[in-house]
């Protein structure tokens, strides 16, 4: 038998040299061994208390199971910054098990599959689906579990009046963000080097002013309840004034839940106190995370919940851009601008490849532009151009297509480190203006053929920026028709990443697009 090295006992009598040396030896302790494997086989060790921790700088991330092993049957259940979630379908083979959770998902209920391993003294807990974190858990007790422990009552607020405009984000906000790249990376040295090099670099004159720092900036909250930074951000204050004094704007991120998405502490239950710090640390921009917010309240107080804060900005009295991050789901674009936000996540999170951005971006704005205009944005999530899963191609696609949705441009990559190609996507200021485009008009898909798609919308000074796509395998011809997009005579055509003029037609413009790219056009109407 081929027993798994890692069932050996540690005892040199039965390591495997040991075992081929030795005929009645070698009989006994496959005897021993296949009786092990047999048991662990049954009924993998698995009951108790397991417990992750990630420690980052003073704060916690801690993930339970609490297990109890019966035959090939697991029951209990999983605790962590999303609270307590009964384990369902346990199924033990050997020394691996399966689980599912059954997650009320804003209304709808999803269920989400595990799978657990023993290695040694440890267990492996990973979700079935391969995306991911993979938990390593050690053991804290071998006791069997108690009942779950029952969630606390969720609390429901009444509707909240509207909250007044700031004034702010009369075009989509830009600037950079420390997610995508950084994730728990973030740290003040890493701000002061982003300012730094966006001065350097010429994105300030672009018009990329906010440098935001996302999760994992925050530390405890000292007796009087005042959220403090942890060790990374060793004086937010200060960070702000250096940031300042470039030019530049700083944000900041939190969540209305106890705990942020990466379990770091939230603002509830401290939403005005939260605000007046942001404020006396001089913050431009807050980034608002439902995140463990499901936890406390009933999801349909969402926008009694994300009013909260805006008021609590507003009686600041300081300029703070807000930023709701609610993955769009109650139907947040309709009413994201009345709970003073300025801009509002439409979807989950996006991630570094074709398949994401493109499903992002040309499948879930459909019906939505209605909703943007200055002040208030449709935010389909931070940029990836530059992080590497993508091409070029892909990122000169996720760039324009960006633009074309007026949506915030916030730079996701390590700015320190810009191939010349990345950075001319980046740069191209002829795409810029399309974002900034003062008329604020979101662009509608106005054709759609197989994989290939028109996209248009029209700009202050009359002419329409239009992108011609290709989603499919190899290149194809993509025509842009006046009677689509709402042109009528003459129109010249400015080819906006060749930074051509393409002359001028009065009926409809085709090009050669290829796999997975973009042409973007200006069309000018001719007088
Ligand atoms: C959520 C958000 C992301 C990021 C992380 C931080 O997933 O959607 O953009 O802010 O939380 O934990």
């Amino acid at each position: 038998m081929d027993c798994p090295h890692f069932l050996l006992p540690a005892s040199p009598i039965f390591s495997p040299d040991k075992i081929k040396s030795s005929f009645p030896m070698k009989h006994f302790a496959l005897a021993f061994l296949t009786a092990l494997f047999a048991h662990a086989a049954m009924a993998g060790d698995f009951t108790g208390h397991w417990l992750v921790r990630f420690n980052a700088d003073g704060t916690t991330r801690e993930t339970s199971l609490y297990l109890k092993a019966a035959n090939d049957q697991l029951t209990g259940y999983m605790s962590s910054h999303q609270g307590n979630e009964a384990i369902q379908d346990g199924k033990i083979t050997g020394n691996t098990f399966t689980f599912s959770i059954v997650r009320d998902n804003f209304g709808e209920l999803t269920t989400s599959k595990y799978i657990g391993e023993l290695k040694e003294d440890t267990l492996l807990l990973k979700p079935a689906s391969g995306h991911g974190r993979e938990l390593t858990l050690k053991r804290v007790s071998s006791e069997p579990p108690g009942p779950m422990p029952a969630p606390p009552a969720k609390i429901s607020l009444p509707a909240a009046s509207p909250v007044s405009y700031n004034g702010l984000a009369k075009t989509p906000p830009m600037g950079w963000n420390s997610w995508n790249e950084f994730a728990n990376k973030v740290s003040d040295q890493l701000i002061r080097e982003t300012a730094d090099t966006m001065i350097k670099n010429g994105m300030k004159d672009a018009g990329y002013v906010y440098v935001n720092i996302d999760d994992t900036w925050e530390g405890q909250r000292d007796a009087q309840g005042n959220i403090q930074t942890n060790s990374k951000f060793p004086n937010m204050k200060a960070l702000a004034d250096y940031v300042h004094s470039k030019g530049l704007k700083l944000g900041i991120y939190s969540s209305p839940g106890p705990k942020t998405c990466a379990g770091f502490e939230g603002s509830f239950q401290h939403e005005e106190q939260d605000a007046k710090t942001y404020a006396a640390w001089d913050i431009d921009y807050l980034k608002y995370d439902w995140c463990s917010a499901s936890q406390v309240y009933d999801y349909h107080s969402m926008p009694a919940v994300y009013a909260k804060m805006g008021e609590a900005l507003r009686a600041t009295g300081r300029p703070i851009v807000y930023s709701l991050c609610q993955y769009g789901v109650l139907h947040g674009p309709q009413w994201g601008e009345s709970v003073g936000g300025n801009l509002w996540r439409t979807t989950g999170d996006i991630s570094d490849n074709w398949k994401s951005m493109s499903h992002i971006g040309l499948d879930l704005q459909l019906g939505l532009a209605q909703y943007a205009g200055p002040g208030h944005w449709n935010d389909p999530d931070m940029l990836e151009v530059g992080n590497g899963g993508m091409t070029e191609t892909e990122y000169r696609t996720h760039f324009s297509l960006w633009s074309l949705l007026a949506a915030p441009l916030l730079a996701g990559n390590d700015l320190r480190h810009v191939s010349p190609a990345i950075f001319d996507i980046l740069m191209n200021k002829e795409v810029i203006a399309v974002d900034q485009d003062p008329l604020g008009k979101q662009a509608t898909r106005v054709a759609k053929e197989g994989d290939l798609e028109v996209w248009s919308r029209p700009l202050a000074d009359g002419s329409h920026a239009v992108g011609l796509f290709n989603r499919g395998a190899s290149t194809g011809k993509v025509t842009a028709r006046w009677s689509e997009i709402g042109v009528s005579g003459s129109a010249r055509v400015r080819d906006l990443w060749a930074h051509a003029d393409r002359g001028q037609s009065s009926t409809e413009f085709s090009a050669e697009v290829p796999s997975h790219g973009v042409v973007l056009l200006k069309m000018e109407a001719v007088q």
